[in-house]
């Protein structure tokens, strides 16, 4: 139950921002049993399909499509796919995946509607993405916004980025009810893009505690860091939060008072925890490191590629993929091993190996 627990309660960025909404927590007995039930639908029913993607049954619910699914043509092996120069590479990490969730999940816990608050849904094109913080989720949230908009919107890169996180403009996995949810798990591409931890980790913590802007983070994390694990933290920084460094923010994370207060937040919280790679069949494992030509296959396989690209940003930040290294240098053996304890699984589950730099 405890892990359980702990996967709930995701999305603080959206209660920083917007207070007051999602906060619906399922409290006392009856709707706690409510949960319960509903978790077991969720895993018995989508089970049935796993490692044999059906192709979506029509059963006249949704409006004739001629064309095939995503899912269909992705598992249908035409030549037209094969000319995706990708798709065997796709095939090896989901392949990798399966193998390092049987070897190293012990347990398969149930999945609840509450584990889905991360799957975005896209009726249109039969698409389910799991976002991940800091692997271009906020281009990813446009793009499905595009794709959703019934010509609304035609260029991801018009939307502002604080409206692609507006909760509400995307629709979610968790809203619907569970024959809805099954429904979707076995119908739909699944797609969730990853990116190597610490370099994920290191982004986060840049975006989150060195740039000024980011009050609200410093306020609520920030402030809390400073007072735990500074000595002798002067009275500004307290009260502002706004200058936390890495190994503080380390020393935070392995902290097991942390995760025992309230989940981590989104954009340190491992894949793992935020997806559910091991109880729900990704089709695409897309990857931050060749976000390009993953992107591109994604929306080839939804048969939009004609019709929108996904955006790359001009920015330098992707080429630079040392960046953890110059971080960790300041983090002491101790504290790396500790850190990369938490990370674990997200290395081996996407077959990222263990950085050099590490002197654990
Ligand atoms: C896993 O990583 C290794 C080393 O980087 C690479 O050679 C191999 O192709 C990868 N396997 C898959 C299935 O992606």
């Amino acid at each position: 139950m405890n892990e359980r627990t702990a996967a709930r309660g995701r999305g603080q960025e959206q209660q920083l921002s917007r207070p007051g909404v999602r906060m619906r927590m399922p409290r006392g007995g009856r709707l706690f049993l409510a949960t319960c039930l509903g978790s077991l639908a969720v895993l018995v029913l989508y089970y049935q399909s796993i490692g044999k993607p059906e192709p979506s049954v029509g059963t006249g619910s949704r409006p004739e499509k001629s064309r095939r699914s995503p899912l269909q043509t992705l598992y249908s092996g035409d030549q037209q796919l094969q000319l995706l120069a990708d798709q065997k590479s796709l095939q090896g990490r989901r392949e990798l995946l399966e193998q390092a969730c049987l070897s190293h999940t012990k347990k398969r816990r149930l999945l609840s509607p509450e584990d889905l608050k991360h799957l975005i849904v896209d009726d249109k094109h039969s698409l389910i993405y799991c976002y991940v913080p800091k692997v271009a989720c906020t281009n990813w949230k446009r793009v499905i916004m595009v794709l959703t908009s019934d010509g609304r919107y035609t260029e991801p890169l018009a939307i502002p980025a604080n409206e692609a996180h507006v909760a509400g403009n995307l629709r979610t996995l968790s809203e619907f009810s569970v024959p809805q949810i099954n429904r979707r798990l076995r119908s739909y591409l699944k797609f969730v893009f990853v990116r190597e931890p610490f370099e994920r980790l290191v982004s986060a913590y840049r975006n989150k505690f060195t740039l000024s802007y980011n009050t609200a983070f410093h306020k609520r994390y920030g402030t809390k860091i400073i007072r735990r694990h500074r000595t002798q933290p002067d009275p500004e920084a307290l009260k502002k939060g706004n200058d936390v460094t890495f190994q503080e923010f380390v020393q935070y994370l392995v902290d097991p008072r942390t995760q025992r207060e309230e989940p981590f937040n989104e954009h340190w919280e491992s894949v793992q925890s935020l997806c559910h790679p091991c109880l729900i069949h990704y089709d695409v494992v897309g990857k931050y490191e060749t976000l390009e030509p993953d992107a591109h296959a994604v929306l080839s396989l939804a048969g939009v590629e004609d019709m929108l690209q996904f955006p790359t940003s001009g920015k330098s930040t992707r080429t630079d993929g040392n960046m953890a290294a110059r971080y960790f240098k300041h983090i002491s053996p101790y504290y790396q091993k500790r850190l990369f304890n938490l990370y674990r699984m997200d290395f081996l589950l996407f077959n990222y190996s263990t950085p050099e730099y590490l002197r654990t």
